[in-house]
C-alpha cells in the first residue's frame, strides 16, 4: 500500500483520551520521547515526542488574570523552546528562539511565567525547528478559564493533527522534504482528534474546544449529533454566535462551540471520497435534568478598540511551486524577503493601530499568524470582522487586518503552515 494514501480513520471503539494536568504550581512540562497509540488499538504504536509521557501534552488550564508559572524541562537530545500560542503575554515569555530567548538546551529547563489576559482556547507548541518538533508531537491544549463558569454539563477539548505514518505505526520523518515544503507542506496520511472526554449523555449541553495542531493541514469540519453554534474563534468570543456548518480550521486556529447533544457526536473531515472520521463522543444514557433554555454566552473580549490606522503596511506572500513570484534563496517569502531579516519589517509605536494588507501572490493558501496580539479581520466592504491570531488567506486573494499593537517587544509574523515558515515565510515587527 502506498503510504501516501489515507490510512483508515478512527474505529468506533478506539478512544484516545487526552490527559489532564494535575493542578500543581509551578506546572511542569517535560519534553521527552514518547510512544503513542495513534493508529487504532491493536495496530502499531508510534515513537514520537511529547510532554509528560503523552502526545498531545497534558491540557493546561489557567485562570484569567492570575500569574502562571510553567517549568519546561528538556529531556530530549536536541534544543527546544515553547510558545504559548494566542496568549497576549510578555515578549520574553513568547518562546521564540533568537528573537525572544535562547534555546532550552538538552537536560536544561526554563520557567515561563505570564498572566493570561483573555479567557479562551489556546495551545502550546515547540517553536524550535517547529515543522519537525510539532509534527513529532510537541504540542498540547492551553485553556484559560472563564471568570464565571458557564452552565454546562461538560467542557471538552478536541485537538486535531495529522502525521505521515507507515502501516507498522512508525513515523515517516520527511519533515523538510523540499517537494512538500514548496507545495502544501508536510501533510499526513493519518489524521485524528484527541478528546479530553469520550462519553456524553443525550441531552447534555457541552462546550467543544477545537484546536488544529496540524503542521500544515487545513481541516474542514463537519460535526454531527449536536445542535448549537460557534461562540469563539482563536480564543475570542464572537459578537454573535454563528452556525458551524461550514467550519474550517487552518493550522493553529481554534473554534469553540456551545451545543446540545442530540445523538452520538462525530467529527468528520469531508473528503472527495467518504467523510474521514477524526474523533467521536459516544452516548451513555440520557440527561433528563437539563432545561433547554437559551445557550449561555461568553463574556466579550476586553481588547483595545482600533483607532484610525497610523500606518498601512503590505505583506505579500510570495514563492512556492507553480509560478510563485519570488527570487530569493529560500522557497517562500514575505515581500521577496525570506527568513527573519536583521531589521524588523516594521517599527510600531506602542498603542498604534496599523492596517496590514495580506496579499497571497502564490498558488497555495496560507494561515498567517501574528505573535503577542489579536487583530481584526476586515471584510471587503470595510466592516470589522472577527478577532483572530491566525488568518487564512486563500491562493490569489488578499485580506486586510487591523491591529492595535499595544504589546511591546519583538513579535514574529509567519505562515502557520510550518513547512512554509521553515521555507522562509517569516518576518517580525518591533513594538517600541
Ligand atoms: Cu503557533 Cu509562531 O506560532
Ligand atoms: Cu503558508
Amino acid at each position: 500500500m502506498n503510504r501516501r494514501q489515507f490510512l483508515a480513520s478512527v474505529s468506533a471503539t478506539a478512544v484516545l483520551p487526552l490527559p489532564s494536568f494535575a493542578g500543581v504550581t509551578p506546572l511542569k512540562l517535560k519534553a521527552e520521547t514518547v510512544s503513542q497509540q495513534i493508529l487504532p488499538q491493536g495496530e502499531g504504536t508510534t515513537a514520537m515526542l511529547g510532554f509528560n509521557g503523552s502526545m498531545p501534552g497534558p491540557e493546561i488550564r489557567l485562570r484569567r488574570g492570575a500569574r502562571a508559572s510553567i517549568e519546561v524541562k528538556n529531556a530530549m537530545q536536541e534544543g527546544t523552546a515553547v510558545h504559548w500560542h494566542g496568549i497576549r503575554l510578555e515578549n520574553r515569555m513568547d518562546g521564540v528562539p533568537v528573537l525572544t530567548q535562547d534555546l532550552i538546551d538538552p537536560y536544561d529547563s526554563k520557567t515561563y511565567s505570564f498572566v493570561p489576559p483573555d479567557a479562551g482556547t489556546y495551545w502550546y507548541h515547540s517553536h524550535y525547528i517547529s515543522q519537525e518538533q510539532v509534527a513529532r508531537g510537541l504540542m498540547g491544549p492551553l485553556i484559560v478559564e472563564d471568570d464565571a463558569p458557564l452552565d454546562l454539563d461538560h467542557d471538552i477539548t478536541v485537538i486535531l493533527s495529522d502525521w505521515i505514518i507507515n502501516e507498522d505505526g512508525s513515523l515517516v520523518d520527511e519533515f523538510t522534504d523540499m517537494h512538500s515544503v514548496a507545495h502544501a507542506g508536510y501533510m499526513g496520511n493519518f489524521a485524528r482528534g484527541f478528546l479530553s472526554r469520550s462519553e456524553v449523555k443525550q441531552g447534555d449541553r457541552i462546550r467543544l474546544r477545537l484546536i488544529n495542531a496540524a503542521t500544515n493541514r487545513i481541516f474542514p469540519l463537519s460535526i454531527s449529533g449536536v445542535s448549537g453554534s460557534v461562540v469563539a474563534l482563536d480564543g475570542m468570543a464572537l459578537r454573535q454566535p454563528r452556525a458551524f456548518s461550514d467550519l474550517v480550521l487552518a493550522p493553529a486556529q481554534r473554534a469553540d462551540l456551545i451545543v446540545d447533544v442530540t445523538g452520538p457526536v462525530g467529527f468528520d473531515m469531508p473528503t472527495r471520497q467518504a467523510p474521514y472520521r477524526l474523533a467521536e463522543l459516544s452516548i451513555s444514557g440520557e440527561n433528563t435534568d437539563r432545561q433547554s433554555g437559551p445557550l449561555p454566552t461568553l463574556a466579550a473580549p476586553d481588547l483595545p478598540a482600533p483607532g484610525a490606522p497610523s500606518q498601512h503596511l503590505t505583506l505579500t506572500m510570495m514563492g512556492g511551486a507553480m509560478g510563485g513570484r519570488h527570487g530569493g534563496a529560500n522557497i517562500w517569502s514575505f515581500n521577496d524577503v525570506s527568513d527573519l531579516p536583521q531589521d524588523p519589517f516594521a517599527i510600531i509605536e506602542r498603542g498604534e493601530t496599523v492596517r496590514i494588507t495580506l496579499v497571497n501572490d502564490t498558488a497555495f493558501p496560507h494561515g498567517i499568524h501574528l505573535h503577542g496580539h489579536h487583530f481584526y479581520e476586515v471584510a471587503p466592504d470595510g466592516s470589522i470582522g472577527d478577532l483572530r491570531d491566525t488568518t487564512l488567506v486563500a491562493a490569489g486573494e488578499s485580506r486586510d487586518v487591523l491591529c492595535v499593537f499595544d504589546n511591546p517587544g519583538r513579535w514574529l509574523i509567519h505562515c502557520h503552515m510550518l513547512s512554509h515558515a521553515i521555507g522562509g515565510m517569516r518576518t517580525w515587527v518591533e513594538v517600541a
